[in-house]
């Protein structure tokens, strides 16, 4: 283990990242309380008297009254959710992805989670309480609520939305498994994490028995959204990677849920169209499945093939791997093309804090060839590495969750965050009244406390603007992994 330290250390003093720089200051258990939080920030429909994020008030309590297609219902109760972003669209793609990803932080963290625990399972009940709601008709799934071309002509509060609140939905006839079959991994999921850590037994139990219906749907009726709903989900949240992945990540979660040997098999039988060994985010799924299923397999001869896509994924992301795909800022940022970059370093952090414990359990190293062998130890530490800069340990000495230090983004992308409350200005602000405070040099006046941003450039700067999307944005899916790296930090700080 010194060896290895020593090893890290030369390769940061050659990337230019002083031991100071690398922190091992930062509170994780305060990061950890703030990165849930930010969920209620994010909340859509009716808020219960236990909102503490209180700036943020009741709003489209009509979804689902608005059908894009009204040929099967008069409407349908689609209230609640979360919003995706910096807008008040209710993608349920990544919407399910963010959920199963704060199931699988509580199922592997939960129990360093402390009082915090019972926030993260709220967290995961406020998306389950929708999904079950939008897969109630058998043979429908509702795949998105709001028409993203209409709210993104708009700078409005959520709470004064009038902007078409459209309800799309998948069927046997215009098919979409990857927004299915994610809806099934994330009820799949969110019912392990509730059996193991909650009283509702009963609540786990019918997300599990959906999870299986909403599975059997997207399996049957295969095909993307794209097709139907593609000037909606598009280029938004379009299915670039195929919905192959999804029905292996649905059934590798239903398979840990029930052990049931008719997901093993399916799994089996369809891990063949899952290539994309190093990718993991909304889209991809790939090396999720490789790193859950062998956890799930620990020292079983069948892990085999799963094991060795999870070591490749390893050996293309740690930087002093001969085999490096993705890109570090000289700061020591994880960077990965497309927008929002945070979503990767906390995906990935993620993944190599799960497949550090699995390491461990088989009490083995990974060779990445060139002399280079992954320990459990790296991979930790590699993630500890991105969890600090995130938190300021960056050469701006710049947190890039809102509310954590000194210095965090005060102009984030966000219409809640960045118009006045209701509280404040109870009369409405319609769709260009707010294009005042879109376009001030002011800060955001509602802290959106917890929101990880896109974050900087791969220059390891960051300029702080609204307009500037890319960078300034909070999403879903940036927070839910980073709930599950915080809440291990936390219990081991050093
Ligand atoms: C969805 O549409 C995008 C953009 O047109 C395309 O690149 C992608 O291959 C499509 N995905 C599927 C699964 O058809």
């Amino acid at each position: 283990m010194g060896l290895e330290k020593s090893f890290v250390m030369v390769v940061c003093i050659l990337l230019g990242i002083s031991e100071r720089s690398m922190g091992w200051k930062h509170n994780y258990g305060e990061a950890l309380s703030k990165s849930i939080l930010f969920f209620e920030g994010q909340r859509s429909g009716k808020l219960p008297p236990t909102q503490r994020m209180t700036w943020r008030k009741d709003s489209a309590f009509d979804d689902g009254f608005q059908l894009y297609d009204d040929r099967f219902f008069d409407k349908v109760d689609l209230v609640g959710g979360y919003y995706d972003a910096g807008d008040n669209v209710k993608f349920n793609f990544p919407m399910a992805f963010s959920t199963t990803m704060l199931a699988w932080s509580v199922i592997e963290f939960g129990k360093f989670m402390g009082p915090e625990l019972n926030n993260a399972l709220d967290a995961i009940g406020w998306a389950t309480d929708y999904f079950l709601k939008a897969t109630n008709t058998p043979g429908f799934v509702f795949a998105q609520v709001g028409d993203p071309h209409g709210d993104h002509n708009c700078w409005e509060r959520p709470e004064d939305m009038d902007t078409p609140r459209t309800a799309f939905f998948v069927s046997a006839e215009n098919p979409g498994s990857e927004v299915s079959a994610e809806i099934a991994a994330a009820l799949a999921a969110s019912s392990i994490a509730l059996r193991k850590f909650s009283r509702n037994i009963a609540y786990s139990e019918r997300l599990l028995h959906r999870a299986k219906t909403v599975f059997e749907f997207a399996d049957k009726y295969r095909g993307s959204y794209n097709d139907s709903l593609g000037p909606y989900v598009c280029p938004f949240y379009c299915n670039y990677g195929g919905y192959q992945d999804e029905l292996v990540w649905g059934a590798a979660w239903l398979l840990k849920a029930t052990k049931l040997p008719y997901y093993w098999n399916y799994i089996k039988q369809n891990i063949h169209n899952v290539k994309n060994f190093g990718e993991f985010g909304w889209d991809s799924k790939d090396a999720g499945i490789n790193v859950l299923v062998s956890k799930l397999l620990v020292n079983n001869p069948a892990a085999k093939p799963f094991t060795l896509n999870a070591d490749k994924f390893v050996c293309a992301v740690l930087p002093e791997s001969p085999l490096v795909s993705v890109k570090y800022s000289r700061g020591g940022l994880l960077f990965k093309t497309s927008g929002s970059n945070m979503q990767h370093a906390t995906a990935y952090s993620f993944l190599f804090l799960v497949y550090a414990g699995y390491l461990n359990k088989a009490n083995k190293k990974i060779d990445c060839g060139g002399g280079v062998l992954a320990s459990s130890w790296r991979l930790k530490n590699l993630a500890r590495r991105q969890v600090d800069y995130i938190l300021g340990s960056n050469p701006l000495g710049m947190s890039y969750m809102v509310g954590y230090g000194q210095k965090f983004p005060k102009r984030i992308h966000h219409r809640a965050s960045s118009l006045p409350s209701i509280d404040q200005h109870p009369s409405k602000i319609d769709c260009k009244g707010g294009s005042t405070y879109y376009e001030t040099q002011n800060p955001n006046p509602n802290l959106l406390l917890g929101a990880v941003v896109g974050g900087p450039n791969i220059n390891d700067e960051y300029v702080d603007s609204r307009a500037d999307f890319v960078h300034s944005e909070p999403t879903t899916y940036i927070n839910a992994p980073l709930v599950g790296v915080l809440a291990y930090f936390k219990s081991h700080p050093s």
